[in-house]
């Protein structure tokens, strides 16, 4: 299946001038991984960020990008900023910004395509609802995003994004969705996936599951067979929790 990849998302948490230290620490903390360790930061903590990972195997993302190349677009970060300052990965369509900040489909297409384009690694995030969940429509949901998502990609380019399956009702909820739960609608994606291209292409996406993994939870999701990896909210702001989590990822 796809390349391991465990990454924090730190959201809006940490200070620029905390972020030298802990990237360090996660670097120390994490070093020999067996798989790809990320750290997606806020905009203002990248460049230390990127500053504190030069030279160790930790890598850099961000949370967002904006879809156009530059422009009179007061308060947003273009794919060739990210770039300039040395990221390598950036989150798109994550359910906070979809809820809070008017993402659609539409401009998670669009932004992926832009950082494809560009050569930053998507992490596309896609979830269902608490309410979709229990209407029994999570595969039907999930879907339409993936579909949307992937919408005038090539099956080269798609071999490049990651996809998160977040559950909206385990984000920040200490409700982790069961093993089984999660890999039934990570191997359903993966199923969409092999539809929109063929299962070699399938096959080589990482998808990660994402919504309160944990020390305690992370080896149990990442054995199944469609998780490769996490996208992990709180337990990435604490380096001893985020590096057990990335020694569960073999
Ligand atoms: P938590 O790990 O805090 O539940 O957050 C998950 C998440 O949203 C990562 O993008």
């Amino acid at each position: 299946m796809g390349k391991y990849i465990i990454a924090g998302n730190w959201k809006m948490n940490k200070l620029p001038s905390e972020t030298y230290d802990f990237v360090k620490e996660v670097a120390a903390k994490t070093a020999g991984a067996a798989c790809e360790v990320v750290c997606c930061t806020p905009y203002v903590c990248l460049a230390e960020a990127v500053r504190a990972a030069k030279g160790t195997h930790v890598k850099i993302g961000a949370e967002n990008l904006h879809f156009k190349d530059s422009g009179a677009y007061t308060g947003e970060v273009s794919a060739d900023m990210l770039l300039d300052l040395g990221v390598d990965y950036v989150i798109i369509g994550h359910s906070e910004r979809r809820e809070y900040f008017a993402e659609t489909d539409s401009t998670v297409n669009q932004k992926t395509i832009k950082a494809l384009e560009k050569g930053l690694l998507p992490i596309v995030c896609v979830g269902e609802s608490l309410e979709q969940r229990e209407a029994g429509v999570t595969v039907s949901l999930i879907t339409d995003q993936i579909k949307a998502a992937f919408a005038d990609i090539s099956a080269d380019d798609a071999k490049k994004v990651v996809v998160a399956y977040e559950p909206i009702w385990a984000i920040g909820t200490g409700k982790t969705a069961t093993a089984d739960q999660a890999e039934e609608v990570c191997a359903a994606i993966r199923n969409v996936l092999a539809g929109l291209y063929d299962a070699d292409t399938a096959a080589a996406i990482t998808i990660q599951y994402g919504g309160s993994m944990n020390a305690g939870n992370a080896a149990e999701l990442l054995a199944k067979e469609n998780i490769d990896g996490g996208l992990i909210g709180g337990a990435s702001l604490k380096s001893e929790d985020f590096s057990v989590i990335v020694a569960a990822a073999k």
